[in-house]
């Protein structure tokens, strides 16, 4: 299995070394739910090791090897265990039934077609006990957004550059990232908020909040939605 993010497993830290607002946010819906977790798309671990800091089983699939191997040295250097398993997000390789399932940072943004969401959340279904719950994040950029990056190398992060190059007919977004030990192109599709709710909808899952931001502000518009969905009867 080769993954985009394979080229950038070094990188991606760095680079997204200022998204810290939703590490909180996923903490405690990992307490509330008492564990154990399972991430979906879980990288590096920046979600995951917090987790398993704090004394909650979490077992992370990612389909890039690489991201695992520096989730597992993050992890290492944190003291933790987080079981890792390559796998894909739309089949994961778990048997356990958990309380949580969670795919934060827009990784769900990485399936391009409805048959792979609907395959993607009745896995999640599938993974959740009775009344178990499904919390994620995606984004649905506005014009604004599109028009001020659209196809222009900007530096995020010092020494480390992205493009953004936006179809908004075809509803993807394919990312350049550059830093001075890699590069990589990935592609990204959204949809709006309300598609994400009949998705869930349709394929068992009750919404319990989609929020527009991780401090639990409802959405009432913008890029990011964030849900929390319960595994319906
Ligand atoms: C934006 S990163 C998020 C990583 C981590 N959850 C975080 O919050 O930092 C997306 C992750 O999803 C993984 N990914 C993308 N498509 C996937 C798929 N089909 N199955 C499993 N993992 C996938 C990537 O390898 C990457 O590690």
């Amino acid at each position: 299995m080769s993954s985009p993010y394979d080229a950038i497993a070094e990188l991606y830290d760095p680079w997204s070394a200022s998204v810290v607002e939703d590490v909180g946010f996923y903490l405690e819906e990992a307490r509330r739910s008492g564990g154990p977790v399972v991430e979906l798309g879980v990288g590096t671990g920046r979600i995951a090791v917090p987790i398993a800091a704090d004394g909650i089983r979490v077992i992370g699939i990612d389909s890039s090897r690489a991201m695992l191997d520096v989730c597992a040295q993050r992890a290492a250097l944190a003291g933790v265990e987080v079981d890792l398993r390559v796998g894909d997000l739309r089949h994961p390789p778990v048997a356990e039934r958990v309380p949580l399932v969670i795919c934060p940072f827009r990784s769900l943004l990485h399936l391009h077609s409805d048959d792979d969401r609907r395959q993607a959340l009745a896995s999640v279904r599938a993974l959740l006990v009775p009344g178990g719950r499904f919390v994620f994040d995606v984004f649905t950029p506005g014009a604004e957004d599109i028009a001020q990056t659209h196809d222009r190398w900007l530096e995020r992060e010092p020494g480390i550059f992205e493009r953004a190059v936006w179809d908004e007919t075809a509803r993807t977004l394919t990312l350049t990232v550059r830093g001075p030990d890699g590069e990589t192109t990935m592609a990204l599709a959204w949809l709006s908020p309300g598609e994400w709710r009949a998705l869930l909808e349709e394929t068992g899952f009750e919404v319990e909040a989609c929020y527009g931001w991780f401090d639990r502000t409802p959405f009432t518009g913008g890029d990011d939605s964030v849900w929390t969905a319960r595994r319906g009867l």
